[in-house]
């Protein structure tokens, strides 16, 4: 089925449900009573479908013990709600979400529970979490039907949405354009680094604070559309938020013009996309008369398509110009519009790429600025390393970049405290288990038997909540101390366990764009770093409803000390935007 027929799969799967009752209703009254009940058909009916789901709850439990038996596994532990259906666990998770820090819910469940791998039974639909579902046993698991079905709206036929054969084609595709040589063009970056810089030197100039996560943003889509399809988006240069007037967009603070409306829909799209996952499979009921990103997508598309055509036209013209260039010459819109003339195709490889790039090293970039305001000593610490090899004014060198140790350190500590993309879900294929030899399991208790897991469940995995683990990282795991990664001891522990820190996740579908990403970050920080030397949030500015709440101060971990509100929509972002005072170096 196209996973865009959410409303026909939703009706499917409640035939599915009645039918069965139905039909032995029916054939009652028609064979053994041989007459019609009337009106009592009625009232048989509902509790019949009662008994009928119960029933085959029972048999589908029969069939996963005997399943898990062959395998000798044993059932994951289950979240144990008051409700039918744990309706009240999830109304309890859907106020967190508005309510608590990111993920804190699941946490809270794991702590309740003692263990890190839970099945949460929303509504009968299993979730849980692991490392053996994205490297050693990828072969059981895919994006799958239900979470296609989420983003076909607004991800169509890009790679985050495609598996097996499709997926393939795309990932070859892309991959020639992450060669080193191209994504080494610090030109590029140069460009784009000094036109943010002197928007936020300005900003300083006229002592004003800057929403940077705005800033970062336009930095990295436009860094990331040059670097794509060689075009200048300039979006660096539409009007910015304004201190104190800044409203609440859907994850950061909103602008009116064009830019403002494709960063919004492009925001919103992935807002709902992370609702539905959050309501589960009956979500459609929710949107049966109007899929909710119809009119976000036509917002991007208005956005890309006139860029497609214009690649698919000058395509045809060095056609018949007999112009043939190499590879190394070509944009990845380029590349693209060889391999296929499908204009859908190639727009929504493009907005997968825009959306891999954008938000996540934005995202990255937004909490080292929050993580330097909060610690000037690691900011102070920072520009000497700096200024020691690079000096105030040179540009970076690729070799330099690498030698960075303690600025290599500040990001991996950002991104380990602060993943960009903090929960990740997939679909079982079959029926399978997660071996118990995984780091993740230590702490639970000492059954030592593998995880069943059934086919086709839902399957949640939060690297965010790994990455913070104290069973994993020790005492300390909640605080910032990028000293960690200096440490033998610690790259040790790593290199023995490196899922415990999997940022750009692991396995066939690790992040093609990770140098890329360590690249443009490390870049844009240094020259950031040349330019201004002190850091500090303004809590006065942040737009209403974006502070973190007063009653986290009494909770635990980073929740009570946190200045500001990390929230995740497929990736995690500073709810409201950041604002930040900036000051210029003295040398
Ligand atoms: C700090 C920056 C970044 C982080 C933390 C990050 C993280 C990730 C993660 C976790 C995935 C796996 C998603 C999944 O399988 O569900 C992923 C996939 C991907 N990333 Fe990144 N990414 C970053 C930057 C980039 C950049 C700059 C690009 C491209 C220019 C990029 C391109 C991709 C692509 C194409 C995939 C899909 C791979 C596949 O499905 O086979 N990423 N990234
Ligand atoms: C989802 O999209 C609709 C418009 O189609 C919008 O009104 C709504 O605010 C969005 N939801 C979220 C959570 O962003
Ligand atoms: C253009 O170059 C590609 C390889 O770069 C080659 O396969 C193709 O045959 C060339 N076409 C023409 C018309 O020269
Ligand atoms: C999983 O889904 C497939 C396709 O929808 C179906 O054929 C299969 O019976 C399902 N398996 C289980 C155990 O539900
Ligand atoms: C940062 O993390 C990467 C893994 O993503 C690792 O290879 C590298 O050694 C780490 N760098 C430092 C300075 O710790």
């Amino acid at each position: 089925m196209n996973p865009a027929n959410y409303r026909a799969r939703l009706l499917l799967d409640i035939v599915r449900a009645i039918a069965g009752p139905f039909s032995l209703l029916y054939l009652f009254q028609r064979v053994v009573l041989r007459r019609s009940l009337g009106p009592w058909t009625f009232l048989l009916y509902a509790p019949l479908i009662l008994c009928w789901n119960w029933v085959s709850n029972i048999h589908a439990a029969f069939r996963k013990a005997r399943e898990a038996s062959r395998l000798g596994a044993r059932p994951i532990p289950q979240v144990v709600g008051k409700w039918p259906g744990n309706i009240d666990v999830l109304l309890r998770m859907m106020r967190a979400f508005k309510t608590s820090y990111v993920l804190d819910v699941y946490l809270q469940l794991f702590q309740e529970y003692k263990c890190t791998t839970l099945n949460l039974r929303i509504l009968w639909v299993d979730a849980e979490h692991s490392k053996f579902i994205l490297a050693t046993g990828f072969q059981n698991f895919w994006r799958g039907k239900y979470q296609k079905e989420r983003m076909e709206t607004f991800l169509g036929e890009g790679i985050f949405n495609r598996d097996d054969e499709r997926w393939k084609m795309h990932r070859d595709m892309a991959r020639p354009f992450f060669a080193r040589e191209r994504i080494s063009d610090f030109d590029l970056f140069e460009r784009y680094t000094s036109q943010a810089l002197s928007i936020l030197a300005s900003e300083e100039a006229s002592d004003r604070a800057s929403e940077v996560q705005d800033l970062f943003s336009r930095f990295s889509l436009d860094a990331a559309s040059e670097f794509l399809f060689g075009k200048n988006l300039n979006t660096l240069a539409s009007a910015r938020p304004i201190p104190g007037k800044s409203k609440m967009g859907p994850k950061g603070s909103a602008t009116d013009d064009s830019w403002g409306s494709f960063a919004q829909a492009f925001e919103a799209a992935q807002q709902n996309i992370t609702n539905r996952g959050r309501i589960g499979r009956l979500w459609p009921l929710f949107e049966l008369f109007g899929d909710r990103n119809v009119p976000h997508a036509q917002a991007i598309q208005a956005w890309l398509d006139p860029l497609v055509q214009q690649a698919l036209e000058d395509h045809a013209n060095e056609k018949r110009a007999g112009i043939n260039s190499s590879i190394a010459e070509k944009t990845f819109l380029q590349h693209l519009v060889e391999s296929t003339q499908d204009p859908i195709l190639i727009r929504d490889q493009l907005l997968s790429m825009l959306l891999a790039s954008r938000d996540t090293t934005a995202c990255v970039l937004t909490f080292v600025t929050y993580i330097l305001a909060m610690h000037p000593e690691i900011a102070e610490r920072l520009r000497t390393e700096v200024v020691g090899m690079i000096g105030t004014e040179a540009v970076p060198t690729y070799e330099q970049l690498r030698n960075m140790r303690y600025l290599r350190a500040v990001i991996n500590e950002t991104l380990r405290l602060f993943p960009p993309v903090p929960l990740n879900v997939r679909e079982s294929r079959n029926e399978c288990a997660f071996p118990r030899v995984d780091p993740t399991y230590r702490d639970t208790d000492a059954d030592a038997r593998p995880l069943f897991v059934p086919a086709n469940t839902t399957v949640v995995y939060l690297p965010m909540l790994m990455q913070r683990n104290p069973s994993l990282w020790g005492p300390d795991a909640e605080v910032f101390n990028p000293e960690r990664w200096l440490k033998p001891e610690c790259i040790a522990n790593f290199v023995e366990n490196p899922t415990m820190f999997a940022p750009f996740s692991a396995g066939p579908r690790i992040c093609i764009g990770q140098n890329y990403a360590y690249n443009q970050m490390s870049y844009f920080l240094v020259r950031m770093l040349q330019r201004f030397e002190s850091f500090s949030l303004a809590p006065q500015l942040q737009p209403t409803g974006s502070l973190p709440p007063l009653e986290w101060k009494d909770r635990k971990g980073r929740q009570a000390f946190e200045k500001v509100w990390p929230s995740a929509a497929l990736t995690l972002y500073v709810k409201g935007g950041l604002w930040v005072y900036l000051k210029k170096a003295r040398t």
